[in-house]
């Protein structure tokens, strides 16, 4: 089998070959540059060890990385040339986006996979033996598959037709109650985990769900985590790693192509010395320590914890063994943020280079510079603090005010950031706001843009279109999973909804 990766952001209206999303084994390691060192075919090719990083610096690897791709490129040319030719030029601008993306990392399958996880969407083309792997915001299927997770004790599927301006649901599924509250795709496997928070005893899930083609879930295993799971997020070898809340822990696992998960670590946290006694602290939200996100850095090697209940976002190494049980993290000495922020979500830009947190309590976001340096071997540089709620406003204060921002967004060209505000009720018509801010690609500085409304009360999650032309917003207290058109160059959120579903109490957006 012969795998070329091919770049291009052209809409599937382009040649009438028969592109699919299919399930392809282990794509990391299958992905074959056709420049590939010779040192990587030594190692096993079954996805489970990560090849050591290489020691050229990011310009050279780079360089490696752009004449990797051309001669696969022409290697793909060369395949390829008959009436279903699937070879669709790509344009420079994608090219020096894409190898943006790549910039800084190891030369070999690590890179490939980096690049994989953050285009956010998966396409294959298969021809005989031959399988071409395409990568590129802009070519999703369409429709679509969308998942809904709910407190309303359900993961909703729905097909999003753009062409036809529909949002249907097509399966409901109860198997990951209750409170579903936060989901995650593997597209290469046809996987989708499920937290649940589980309200008895101390105990939240872990699911895992094979997609079908008609977007129904079918279960394959069930784990146990700390109560109270809200997020998780997945690093190299099939690693996974799940937040929660409300029992103030982290689990760690290492997951299977089947969708079979296997627990490792179960970390507990508790509130620094002093903190339960400050009057300063919020005393509802700020009892204890409670993660609110997993969130693993754009090289894979560590992972960040918001804790809004401590004030921390607390980071770990995560070291990976040979065979995927074997993944270690380890804490190293936390970011402390502002007293009574709350942090919760974070985001990396496509280039590693910054990282924006939301403070939940404060309604503001903080930029950080990152850098592979110091005695944790990342380092974040604060770079600004902005408020959520428009111009010349300070931090909020939830002690005295119901309001609280939630999720953060930001779109494929890197230049805009949303984050959603939960009970500001600023919009004429009485429902939240969704902020939208200017990114400064030079120093990763906000300007604040405006204020658009989220289309109903409570906007807990907000995701943009792998390709960056909708946004998709889910308000819990409405009931609502609504479609905005997003405006690619000024970067609105236009008001029009063209398309909408119900969905109970929707919390999170699996695009
Ligand atoms: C999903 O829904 C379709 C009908 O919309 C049904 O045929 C299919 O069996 C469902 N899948 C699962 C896994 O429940």
């Amino acid at each position: 089998m012969y795998v070329v990766m091919m770049l291009n952001l052209i809409s599937l209206s382009a040649p009438a070959v028969s592109l699919c999303c299919v399930k392809l084994e282990n794509v990391c390691c299958n992905v074959r540059p056709a420049d590939r060192r010779p040192e990587a075919e030594d190692t096993p090719s079954d996805g489970t060890t990560e090849r050591p990083s290489s020691a050229a610096p990011p310009e050279a690897q780079q360089t490696m990385l752009d004449t990797s791709l051309a001669s696969s490129y022409q290697a793909l040319q060369r395949m390829i040339s008959g009436d279903d030719a699937a070879i669709i030029p790509v344009s420079s601008a994608t090219k020096s986006r894409a190898y943006r993306h790549l910039g800084g990392f190891t030369g070999d399958s690590a890179a490939w996979y980096t690049f994989v996880r953050y285009c956010e969407c998966l396409l294959f083309y298969v021809r005989q033996e031959d399988i071409v792997l395409y990568l590129g915001p802009s070519l999703t299927m369409s429709p679509q598959q969308i998942f809904i997770g709910g407190y309303d004790h359900a993961i909703d599927s729905f097909i999003f037709d753009e062409a036809a301006g529909t949002l249907t649901k097509t399966n409901t599924t109860f198997e990951s109650s209750p409170g579903p509250s936060w989901q995650h795709i593997v597209p290469e496997h046809r996987l989708l985990f499920s937290g649940c928070e589980g309200p008895e005893g101390g105990i939240g899930y872990l699911d895992s769900y094979k997609i079908g083609d008609d977007g129904g879930l079918t279960k394959v295993d069930r784990k146990e985590c700390v109560q109270g799971c809200v997020s998780m997020d997945m690093g190299k070898n099939g690693f996974l790693v799940t937040a929660s809340y409300d029992a103030s822990g982290v689990n760690t696992y290492y997951t299977k192509e089947t969708g079979e998960i296997i627990p490792l670590q179960t970390l507990r946290f508790t509130l620094p010395d002093g903190q339960p006694a400050n009057p300063d602290i919020d005393p509802v939200r700020q009892d204890a320590a409670h993660p609110h996100e997993a969130r693993i850095d754009p090289t894979g090697k560590f992972l960040l914890i918001p804790d809004l209940g401590s004030d921390y976002l607390r980071i770990f190494t995560i070291t990976y063994g040979d065979k995927g049980e074997d993944t270690v993290i380890s804490e190293v000495e936390p970011l402390k943020n502002d007293i009574r922020a709350g942090p919760r979500h974070c985001y990396f830009d496509r280039t590693g280079n910054f990282m924006y947190l939301v403070e939940e309590l404060a309604s503001m976001v903080r930029v950080y510079q990152v850098e592979y340096t110091g005695p944790r071997g990342i380092d974040f540089t604060p770079v600004q603090r902005i408020s959520t709620l428009g111009l010349g406003r300070g931090p909020a204060d939830t002690r005295i005010q119901k309001l609280k921002a939630a999720e953060v967004a930001i779109s494929p060209d890197d230049k805009h950031l949303y984050v959603s505000n939960r009970y500001d009720r600023s919009m004429p018509d009485g429902t939240d706001s969704i902020a939208h801010f200017l990114i400064n690609t030079d120093d990763g500085k906000l300007t604040f843009v405006e204020l658009t409304s989220a289309g109903g009360i409570n906007p807990r999650h907000i995701r943009l279109s792998p390709d960056g032309g909708w946004m998709c917003i889910a308000t819990q207290d409405t009931n609502r999973v609504a479609m905005f058109k997003r405006d690619q160059e000024s970067g609105s959120i236009l008001q029009d909804v063209i398309t909408e579903g119900q969905s109970g109490q929707p919390v999170c957006i699996t695009w």
